[in-house]
């Protein structure tokens, strides 16, 4: 594909992403204690071979070089997030001096290095502590300690932080509940747990919001949602209304409670006509509706594609399945419900390794049709090529997929701008590799490489990427000519 640019505004936030299980490391160092993460991912690391999240990329102990690798990128921004069980490592009751100060001693050192901070408040990593007290997420519990947690951290850091990002991807957390929160394998066959999870998510969601208006002059607060805009099949009448179904049940469900303070009346009636509908207590919809978004976050790597499936009167649902071997073809299973919707494949793009379809325009399609339907400024805050990196002898890493990955992402982003769309920020994950969600650490995203494998941590040491040179030189042109 080829594409041109013209010139982004002065005051854009070209940044970067990461978040704290995924890249910090230092699991039980100073005072942090187990995440729900560390415990995951150890049984990742026994059942696939996938690194567990004890290293990572060791960036608490290399934050200081990644920050300045980050200043000579030229970034504007980096957005991560705060492990809630290094600040607090029994996820409520006395904070950890030593994790408190590693935020502010990485808040400081940006700032002093003129990148913005961009916090998230929680990115899949609940202290263990509460999963062992009362099961993490599935009890409502959560959502006091959650208050708690977020009214030390926003207070803490607010006078340096102007933006914060409050849950990340509850849509994805309901998709893949069992990978992003510890389930207590008992529960696993209960899917109505995974929308009485999201809805306590949207409590605290809104109370995070209220905490950023109260405790931080001129904040902005916002969600980061994992958002696929959905295609239809075909331009049959059946696809396009199943492509809506999805769209409601996928996307609409998480933005109209961020948005209108409500859940999107088909996705509940369907929820509701299937036992998984979330049991809401009187209040909730008011808090719900109290706490208003200022922006959105957008994690943006595919779009995604539904067609018509017949209610075969099993109501059998199948949730998304996840390629676990990086060679195309090998996704396991495809999101269905009977009488609403099933997801399916897009023949007309091509995907990278793990299946995901690399789709430049949908990028354009989903910024322009969130901004018409809310009219909320938004920020990319994941965009990104997970790929096989190879580190050379003589320390390069010659990426040009990424290259062309990323340039014409922000080719899409400019062209919304250009009819309209308010962009604050372009995030690509990741600033530095670090460890997958799915796929353990030989999927990389970085700009930085880091270099390591899933057996062996060695010595982490970084290298900039082609790409980390490229998206310096776009940075400095204010995103003007890019071109292929
Ligand atoms: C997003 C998450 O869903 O996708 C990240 O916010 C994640 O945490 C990223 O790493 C890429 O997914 P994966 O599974 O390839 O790591």
């Amino acid at each position: 594909m080829s594409y041109t640019t013209t010139a982004f505004p002065k005051d854009f936030l070209w940044g970067a992403s990461t978040s704290a299980y995924q890249v910090e490391g230092a699991a039980l160092e100073d005072g942090k204690k187990l995440s729900q993460q560390d415990v995951i991912n150890q049984d990742n690391y026994r059942e696939r071979g996938f690194a567990t999240a004890e290293v990572t990329s060791d960036h608490y102990h290399h934050f200081r070089e990644d920050v300045e690798l980050m200043a000579e990128m030229g970034l504007r921004a980096y957005r991560f997030s705060i492990a809630w069980s290094r600040v607090m490592p029994d996820g409520t009751g006395e904070p950890n001096p030593k994790g408190v100060q590693f935020y502010h001693d990485l808040i400081d050192d940006l700032v002093e290095h003129g990148i913005e901070p961009i916090v998230t408040l929680y990115h899949y990593d609940l202290p263990w502590a509460l999963v062992e007290r009362y099961g993490g997420w599935v009890s409502r519990q959560v959502v006091d300690d959650f208050e708690a947690y977020a009214r030390f951290v926003i207070s803490e850091y607010g006078d340096k932080v102007k933006y914060w990002t409050t849950i990340n991807e509850q849509s994805i957390i309901v998709q893949y509940w069992t990978q992003k929160c510890y389930v207590p394998k008992e529960l696993r066959g209960n899917n109505q747990l995974r929308y009485q999870i999201n809805h306590h998510m949207n409590l605290c969601h809104a109370i995070a919001c209220n905490l950023v208006h109260e405790l931080v002059p001129g904040g902005m607060v916002g969600s980061v949602i994992g958002y696929s805009p959905i295609y239809p099949l075909t331009s049959r009448a059946e696809d396009v209304m199943a492509a809506q179904n999805a769209h409601d049940l996928r996307n609409g469900y998480y933005l109209d409670i961020y948005f209108k303070g409500k859940y999107t009346d088909s996705a509940l009636a369907y929820l509701d006509a299937h036992g998984l509908a979330p049991k809401i207590e009187p209040g909730d919809m008011e808090l719900i509706k109290s706490g208003t978004s200022d922006m959105l976050g957008l994690n943006y790597y595919a779009s995604e594609c539904a067609c018509a499936c017949p209610d075969d009167g099993t109501h059998e649902m199948r949730w998304n399945g996840v390629n676990l071997t990086g060679k195309k073809g090998a996704m396991s299973g495809f999101e269905t419900h009977p009488g609403f919707y099933q997801m399916c494949k897009n023949p007309n793009l091509e995907t990278n390794d793990w299946d995901w379809a690399i789709d430049p325009i949908g990028m354009e399609y989903m910024l322009r049709d969130i901004w018409m339907r809310y009219g909320k400024p938004l920020m990319i805050c994941e965009n990104g090529l997970g790929a096989y990196d190879q580190l050379t002898p003589d320390g390069h890493v010659h990426d040009p997929y990424r290259i062309d990955y990323l340039g014409c992402h922000i080719a899409a982003m400019k062209r919304a701008m250009d009819y309209g769309v308010q962009m604050i920020a372009y995030c690509p994950w990741s600033a530095v590799d670090l460890l997958s969600t799915s796929n353990g650490v030989k999927k990389r995203y970085g700009l930085i490489y880091v270099d390591r494998t899933d057996d062996d941590p060695k010595e982490c040491k970084r290298y900039r990427k082609d790409s980390f040179e490229w998206y310096k030189g776009v940075i400095a042109r204010d995103g003007a000519g890019l071109e292929l």
